[in-house]
């Protein structure tokens, strides 16, 4: 191997891990999830990638890649779950959450509002979407359903059981955590659980934003697709783009992450305001076609 390919970590791995061997890690992971990993995590996937070898019992990368080659189902959610990035928060990028109250009450008494939260890592996003609409309606019951999807299955469990450690809501106000989270006692104490009535509200279920099929039922009013885009190429997000435009009603919203804009798909989306989109106007206008 050529040792000016290492990095000065290198050296110390417990397993070899070439460049070669990260290419093929970069392909894989694109061509499943459409993640495109920066050259400069290498270092970033060997520490991810050793877990699972070590969880396998496998003592190199040649044979754990070959056992993905080999399409081993449950080895190949685990590869992915550990290359997803899941950094979330209650509230983040809080002013998409008055606009989502705002959005929710114009459709109030035209139909059952239908929002989807399309990369919910473990939660916290859907569950600030539902203590927003609860909030917004007054009620526990809102006329609201939220789907809440991701690709990774280790952070959707997390999501539907919806127990957070303490320090995970220690910077929402003191009244918003008595209203929406129950505290944990015994075992469970220094953490909260949220309410079941906002568990109640939501769906988790696996999407993968890449493939052809995510069986998602339109037409919904909002769409939250933020900080995902952000690892995916400008032409694997234009692809997505065009798909969430027709589940869209047409005065639906798509909600951005702070570092992600979509310039290029003018055709399709507009900006609204702070990373906030809507319907190019000649999409807004057209009938709404059934999703796939
Ligand atoms: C950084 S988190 C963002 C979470 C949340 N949306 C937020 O803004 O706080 C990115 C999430 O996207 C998910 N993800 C990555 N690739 C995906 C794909 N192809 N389809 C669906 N979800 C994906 C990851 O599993 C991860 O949970």
């Amino acid at each position: 191997m050529n040792n000016s390919l290492l990095t000065s970590s290198a050296h110390d791995r417990e397993f070899a891990f070439t460049t070669k061997d990260f290419e093929q890690v970069r392909q894989m992971i694109y061509e499943h999830a459409g993640i495109s990993l920066n050259p400069s995590k290498q270092d970033m996937v060997y520490s991810r990638l050793a877990r699972r070898l070590r969880a396998t019992g496998i003592n190199n990368f040649k044979s754990y890649l070959a056992l993905l080659e080999s399409n081993d189902e449950a080895e190949w959610q685990a590869f992915v779950n550990a290359l997803t990035t899941n950094l979330t928060s209650f509230f983040r990028e809080p002013h998409h959450f008055p606009l989502l109250a705002e959005h929710v009450l114009k459709q109030k008494g035209k139909h059952p509002i239908s929002l989807w939260c399309s990369a919910s890592s473990t939660g916290e996003e859907p569950y600030s979407m539902a203590m927003t609409v609860v909030d917004a309606f007054g009620s526990f019951t809102p006329p609201v359903t939220i789907v809440a999807t991701d690709l990774d299955t280790n952070v959707l469990a997390k999501a539907e059981a919806g127990v957070y450690p303490l320090e995970r809501v220690e910077k929402l106000s003191g009244d918003l955590v008595k209203r929406f989270f129950l505290r944990g006692a015994g075992a469970q104490s220094g953490f909260v659980r949220v309410r079941p009535e906002l568990r109640a509200m939501i769906t988790f279920r696996q999407v993968n934003l890449l493939s052809d099929d995510w069986h998602i039922r339109g037409p919904l009013d909002a769409i939250f697709c933020r900080n995902v885009m952000i690892y995916f190429d400008k032409a694997t997000q234009l692809k997505i783009l065009e798909k969430f435009a027709p589940l869209l009603q047409p005065d639906g919203l798509l909600f951005a992450g702070h570092s992600e804009s979509f310039h290029n798909a003018g055709h399709v989306f507009s900006l609204r305001g702070k990373t906030v989109y809507e319907l190019a106007k000649s999409k807004a206008h057209a009938p709404h076609r059934a999703p796939k």
